[in-house]
Formats: C-alpha cells, sequence, structure tokens
C-alpha cells in the first residue's frame, strides 16, 4: 500500500490514553534529541507532523501517529536529556516503560542510536530491556550524514559485536538527506510478513 493518510492521533501518559483500536504500533525509542521526530516525519514524507526541535527534550508525552488506520507509528519520549529534573527525568521513564512493558499491540521496537555517539549507556539499558521483555531489537543509527564512512562501520561493529545485534536488524538512515527510507520500509516489510500481518508498504 501506499501511504494515504498519516496523522497524529492522540499524546498520552498514562495506559487508559493509549488508542484502543487493535492495529500494530512500531516503537521508536532513543535518546533525547537523537532524531525521533525527524525519522518519523520523514517515512511518512511529512515536514512537520511529528515536532522536532534542536533543544533536547521535544517530544515528552507518547505521540501515536496512526498510518491509514492499518498500523501505528509511537513516538516516545527521549530518554537522557540531563536539563530536566530529577523527578520529570523519573516520569518520562515511567512513560516509556510502562509503555514498552504493557502494550500489548506493540509489534516492534526501534531503538535510536547516534551515529556519531554510538551506543550510550542508557542505550545500552535500553536494548538489554528490549531483549528482556522478548522482542527483537532494530537498531536505527541516525544522523549519518554527520559522519565518515568509517566511523559509520566502528559504530555498527560495536553494535554486532558487543550488542550481539543481527546485521540485518540495523539500519542507517539520514532525515536530512532522506537517506534509509527505503532500507527501513522493507524492513517493516519483513517484520510484517514474518509476523503474519497483511501490509506490505511500496516505496514512495
Ligand atoms: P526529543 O523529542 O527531544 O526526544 O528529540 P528527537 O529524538 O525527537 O529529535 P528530533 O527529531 O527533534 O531532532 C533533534 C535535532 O536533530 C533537530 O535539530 C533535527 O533537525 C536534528 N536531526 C534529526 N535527524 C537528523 C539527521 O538525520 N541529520 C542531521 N544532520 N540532523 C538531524
Ligand atoms: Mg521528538
Amino acid at each position: 500500500m501506499k501511504i494515504k493518510k498519516s496523522e497524529f492521533i492522540i499524546s498520552a501518559t498514562k495506559r487508559e490514553q493509549y488508542p484502543t483500536e487493535a492495529i500494530p504500533e512500531i516503537a521508536f525509542v532513543g535518546r533525547s534529541n537523537v532524531g525521533k521526530s525527524s525519522l518519523i516525519n520523514m517515512l511518512l514524507n511529512r515536514k512537520k507532523l511529528a515536532k522536532t526541535s534542536s533543544t533536547p527534550g521535544k517530544t515528552r508525552l507518547i505521540n501515536f501517529y496512526s498510518i491509514d488506520d492499518k498500523f501505528r507509528f509511537v513516538d516516545l519520549p527521549g530518554y537522557g536529556y540531563a536539563k530536566v529534573s530529577k523527578s520529570e527525568k523519573e516520569k518520562w521513564d515511567a512513560y516509556i516503560s510502562d509503555y514498552l512493558t504493557y502494550r500489548e499491540f506493540l509489534l516492534s521496537i526501534f531503538v535510536l542510536v547516534d551515529s556519531r555517539i554510538g551506543p550510550t549507556t542508557l542505550d545500552r539499558d535500553m536494548i538489554q530491556m528490549v531483549k528482556d521483555l522478548g522482542y527483537d531489537v532494530h537498531v536505527i543509527l541516525t544522523k549519518k550524514d554527520k559522519v565518515k564512512n568509517n566511523h559509520l562501520y566502528k559504530m555498527k561493529q560495536i553494535l554486532l559485536k558487543e550488542l550481539g545485534l543481527k546485521a540485518d536488524n540495523i539500519i542507517e538512515c539520514s532525515s536530512l538527506n532522506r537517506d534509509g527510507k527505503y532500507k527501513f520500509w522493507d524492513h517493516l516489510n519483513d517484520i510484517f510478513k514474518q509476523s503474519g500481518i497483511d501490509i506490505f508498504m511500496e516505496k514512495q
């Protein structure tokens, strides 16, 4: 299918506020400022659907986006933002872990890692949490345009060797250059197929 309609559904914190229609959800998690909202916009060919900012801490709630009422993208608050209070940080972490732990429609989790920095301690904790919850780990290396190929290669080696990721589950992206979009959709098509979900996204 081609995307006809992508729309913002709701910002939520509590489980009771999550959308109720039983369609699969794809979650994007990662450090504050890693590029989650920008990635969602790039994937959906939209400029400003998800709000982005050069200042970290823009997405503070769980934002749900519906794609043709067939599946949803879920933009989670960023973790590791130093400039918020401890109690605020704990609140965001609780939103994230609550969603990941209890969401019955959650099909797949993409952890975004900044290509420049590589997996931080918090990213490693998140990857471990995804594994512990029984999900496959998919990593998106963001801001590919900011690094040289040999640096990107090193970051990938860390993900493969230290964190045990499968090569197929690492996608390099640049939202700036619209790079990695087709690879992402191919990958998601594989996930849909493996899960017996009858959705196939065409290139667009
Ligand atoms: P929070 O909502 O704070 O958790 O951040 P986020 O992960 O949603 O990041 P966001 O998409 O708002 O992007 C943060 C900053 O990085 C913005 O200034 C973006 O323009 C920039 N950015 C995002 N993706 C890319 C990319 O691929 N390349 C470059 N060069 N900059 C990017
Ligand atoms: Mg955001």
